[in-house]
């Protein structure tokens, strides 16, 4: 059966957007799970634009389900993994300019580095997972490298319609196969929402789908209407 891993960076860009203490991660964490998320994965970022470090700590004390750790493969970050060990951590590429993770990580060109790193997570105790465009090289120097985990890059996927995104899904598909074949275990994410969930949750031994902005978007939407209400009466009431 495939899972569901939420992403609620989000929830910490609202509350950086005014410096604050609401809306807490910590707290939508436990809202995600009561609503059946099977892991919570959280992007700490060099510069910290959202997630904090305050968060990943409580997070990995409170939360009852998994702790997946989004982070660039860098010194420093590898020293936060250390003190907290998340159930895994996923390595991604990290640009300080962009807007959300773009492409995949390139695992061809740094074998000799993460090998080292992935070595050093491992010897912790963590799981370890490569976020990969789906190209067959990729996979296979993810598979010697020691990771035991890949996620599947969505996001071009998500990005484009009709022929394009057919041929797109194959590409996932055939990657997510040989992934299988080589022992690794497969999750797939980015740009996933409720229009191109299921065609990705079909695929078999698909292991877990990493989902945050659709979820996110979609709580404010059915969930703005009973908060509008909510002030609305306390006002009238005066
Ligand atoms: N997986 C990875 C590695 C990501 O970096 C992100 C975005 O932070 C996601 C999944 C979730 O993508 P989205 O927010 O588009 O659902």
């Amino acid at each position: 059966m495939t899972t569901l891993g939420v992403n609620i960076d989000h929830i910490a860009n609202v509350r950086q957007a005014r410096k604050t203490v609401e809306p807490d991660p910590v707290q939508f964490a436990f809202l995600a799970e009561l609503g059946g998320a099977d892991s919570i994965t959280v992007h700490l970022r060099e510069d910290r634009r959202h997630i904090q470090d305050r968060d990943v700590f409580l997070l990995k004390e409170t939360i009852k389900t998994k702790l997946n750790l989004e982070m660039a493969a860098t010194e420093e970050m590898l020293e936060v993994a250390k003190k907290i060990i998340p159930d895994y951590v996923t390595l991604v590429p990290e640009k300080r300019e962009e807007v959300t993770t773009e492409g995949g990580l390139d695992v061809k060109s740094n074998v000799k580095y993460l090998k080292n790193f992935v070595k050093n997570l491992k010897e912790s105790n963590i799981e370890v997972s490569a976020f990969i465009d789906p190209i067959g090289d990729q996979i296979n120097y993810s598979r010697e490298i020691g990771f035991e985990i890949i996620e599947l890059h969505t996001g071009k996927y998500a990005e484009v319609t009709g022929y394009e995104q057919h041929k797109e899904f194959q590409r996932i598909l055939e990657s997510a196969y040989e992934a299988n074949d080589l022992g690794l275990v497969v999750n797939a994410g980015h740009g996933l929402n409720y229009h191109n969930v299921e065609k990705i949750a079909s695929i078999n031994n698909m292991n877990e789908l990493n989902i945050g902005h659709s979820i996110v978007a979609r709580a404010l939407a059915v969930g703005l209407e009973k908060s509008v209400r909510e002030m609305k009466s306390l006002i009238k009431s005066n």
